[in-house]
């Protein structure tokens, strides 16, 4: 049975996270993390990492990036590894886990999905194909409440694409202000936000005379939230630190 802490646990994630291993045999919650508290929950909730003194196996974070340093500082001084699920980190941000992985194992993905990082190697795969004839452009969707954007998906996205293309990219994230034609080096990223829109994400390789999209569309929080838990469950068992992501379980 793995111990685990549900850091963001009062939001919608960290709550799809407690019922899925409410049935799953393998874990049970023995805290959360939350800057909310609270006391009607069915375990201790902290408002700091630091105020937790009790066991346990792995952190699940789904919260804010405003939670990182404390996560960092509990990982390291107590050797619990991490699964990092929340976006919008700055790149100041993603160079601190990169030194804390140095010293915990530490899982972090954008999209816990494993229909996104199957959709990622196909992003890879015509890149490689179709980089040099294609012009590249993503379009993302999601709910209103969605804080950060692009989202982190669309730029992992950009990101596959742009080292499989070949050739150098330039991430253009608006057009409004620019009146000049397409350059072939862009990679262009377009987010929509309204109603309750899960995620979706499409990559449009559009050419001379054909068009290519793969296109992904999330239905409900539940598929990050099991991603989530399938990576607690292979961190828990890394002994060597280092930086993990989702091409562990899906490759
Ligand atoms: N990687 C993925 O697959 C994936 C999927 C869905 C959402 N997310 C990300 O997960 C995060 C949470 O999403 P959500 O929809 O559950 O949001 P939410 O707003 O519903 O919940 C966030 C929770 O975190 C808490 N919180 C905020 N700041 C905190 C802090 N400093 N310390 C501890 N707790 C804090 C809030 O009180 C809230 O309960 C977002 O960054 C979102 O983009 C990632």
């Amino acid at each position: 049975m793995l111990k685990i802490i549900i850091s963001g646990c009062n939001g919608h994630m960290g709550r799809v996270v407690e019922s899925l291993c409410a049935n799953d045999p393998e874990m049970e919650v023995c805290a959360g993390f939350d800057v909310l508290g609270t006391t009607d929950r069915e375990f201790p909730v902290c408002t700091s990492p630091a105020q937790f003194s009790g066991e346990a196996d792995v952190v699940i974070d789904f919260s804010s990036p405003a939670a990182l340093d404390g996560l960092l500082e509990f990982g390291r001084a107590r050797k619990i590894p991490l699964v990092l699920a929340t976006t919008g980190y700055s790149p100041e941000q993603v160079a601190q886990v990169g030194a804390a992985a140095l010293e915990v194992p530490i899982f972090r993905s954008a999209n816990m999905s494993l229909g996104i990082n199957v959709l990622l190697e196909l992003v890879k795969k015509a890149a490689s194909v179709l980089g040099d004839s294609c012009d590249i452009e993503i379009v993302e969707r999601h709910h209103r409440r969605k804080v950060d954007a692009p989202s982190g998906t669309a730029l992992m996205i950009a990101d596959a694409a742009a080292n499989a293309c070949g050739h150098a990219s330039e991430y253009v994230f608006e057009r409004h202000s620019v009146r000049h034609p397409r350059d072939k080096k862009e990679i262009g990223i377009s987010a929509v936000r309204g109603g309750t829109i899960v995620g979706e994400h499409e990559i449009i390789f559009a050419g001379h005379d054909e068009v290519i999209e793969i296109k992904h569309s999330a239905y409900s929080r539940e598929i990050f939230a099991q991603g989530a838990v399938e990576a607690a469950k292979f961190i828990a068992g890394v002994e060597k630190p280092g930086l993990y992501d989702m091409s562990y379980l899906v490759i």
